[in-house]
């Protein structure tokens, strides 16, 4: 499987060699009017005239089995062949959704993402994994389709409601505990968001710089038979916390629920109940490090609805685990991990008590 790469050339230079028949642009609503007429500009310079174009309501709701006959008509009516390209401009909902349904259309049509959120951008836009929602399961029906590349571009992010835009920094943490150079660019100041002109593009090079990460991951393992696990460093528990906060009033961002669940992983380190794995030398340093990054760039609920219990309970349903076990990623220094750990549901209980009194003891410090 080929695998575009964030060092690639231009994304529009990509799309001229691509020598498409037809280009369709597809992208969530709501974004900059200014930022849209530069990039039609651009598409219609490479291409004459799009073939198609429309925009939709992007998040989950577009990960349904209807919403893809929708967009197979769209297909249709725009006249979309194989030597066809799809372009996406949204968040990861939308290149999953439009991504599966340019993967089933005539046995696969090529795709470009431009990811719209930060979560998009280093992480669902690229590795090659379409999806949507099916009988009560998030992503059951999916394909692997690489994009021909993904194009990043901090401005337009600008429309994304901060909370959104904070959480999916989350994902740029988990790669940053993966790999040293993701970590040192995380202590370089970053501009604050929203930023004026120049601080887009610096915000635009450290996601890629980030995106870089899992690229990296997945050339090793493209279709997720081992390697590619250790993307899931912080999610068990994330996935837990979403699940037992989605139907509440106020149900938790993933990203939000990875933060917590780094910090988790984190903590977990410093006790080592998963793995008698040896810390690297610096670990305690970069955990420290990561920790208030994390503070200070993806703020997390401060009411916790669930405890050791509840967590368990989501955690030992999921399908990847065997009696009573929960399988998952240990960290033990920045590019360190220990893959697959098993918790146990006396030491995981013990764990996250201990992990809940750490975090309010150094929060009730904060606010003294
Ligand atoms: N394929 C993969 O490998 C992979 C990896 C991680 C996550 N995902 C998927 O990604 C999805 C989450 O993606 P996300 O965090 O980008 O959220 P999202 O796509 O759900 O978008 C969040 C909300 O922001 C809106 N939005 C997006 N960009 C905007 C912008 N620039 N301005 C204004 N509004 C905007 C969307 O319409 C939506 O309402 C999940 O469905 C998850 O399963 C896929
Ligand atoms: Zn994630």
């Amino acid at each position: 499987m080929d695998c575009p790469s964030p060092s690639q050339p231009n994304w529009l230079e990509i799309l001229r060699r691509a020598e498409p028949d037809r280009v369709v642009w597809i992208r969530e609503r709501d974004l900059q009017e200014e930022l849209l007429q530069e990039y039609r500009e651009a598409l219609h310079a490479i291409c004459g005239s799009l073939a198609g174009e429309c925009s939709l309501a992007g998040g989950e709701p577009l990960k349904t089995w209807e919403q893809i006959e929708r967009l197979l008509m769209h297909f249709r009516n725009w006249g979309v062949t194989r030597t066809s390209v799809v372009v996406t401009t949204g968040g990861g909902a939308l290149s999953d959704a439009v991504g599966f349904a340019a993967a089933i259309w005539k046995r696969g049509v090529r795709l470009i993402h431009i990811p719209t959120t930060p979560l998009a951008a280093v992480d669902a836009a690229w590795g090659g994994k379409t999806g949507i929602n099916w009988g009560g399961s998030k992503n059951q029906l999916g394909t692997f389709a690489p994009p021909l590349i993904v194009h990043v571009d901090a401005r337009w992010m600008r429309t994304l409601p901060s909370r959104e835009f904070h959480a999916g920094l989350a994902e740029v943490a988990k790669h940053a505990l993966l790999d040293k150079t993701a970590f040192a660019a995380c202590s370089d100041n970053l501009p604050p968001w929203p930023p004026s002109a120049q601080g887009h593009l610096a915000w635009t090079q450290f996601l890629k710089q980030s995106a870089q990460v899992k690229q990296n991951v997945v050339q090793e393992d493209p279709e997720e038979r081992g390697v590619r696990c250790i993307l899931n460093l912080g999610h068990t528990v994330a996935h837990a916390i979403e699940a037992f906060t989605a139907s509440s009033t106020e149900p938790w961002l993933h990203g939000e629920a990875v933060a917590v669940g780094l910090h988790f992983a984190l903590f977990e380190m410093s006790q080592l109940a998963l793995s008698e794995r040896p810390r690297e030398a610096q670990a305690e340093v970069q955990a420290a490090r990561m920790v208030q990054w994390l503070h200070e760039y993806v703020p997390v609920p401060n009411i916790w609805p669930f405890g050791a219990h509840d967590l368990w309970a989501h955690m030992v349903h999921d399908k990847k685990n065997v009696a009573n076990e929960v399988r998952d990623v240990a960290w033990r220094g920045v590019g360190e991990v220990v893959w697959p750990v098993h918790w146990k549901k006396d030491s995981f209980e013990a764990t996250w008590n201990a992990f809940v009194r750490s975090w309010n003891n150094a929060h009730s410090d904060d606010s003294n």
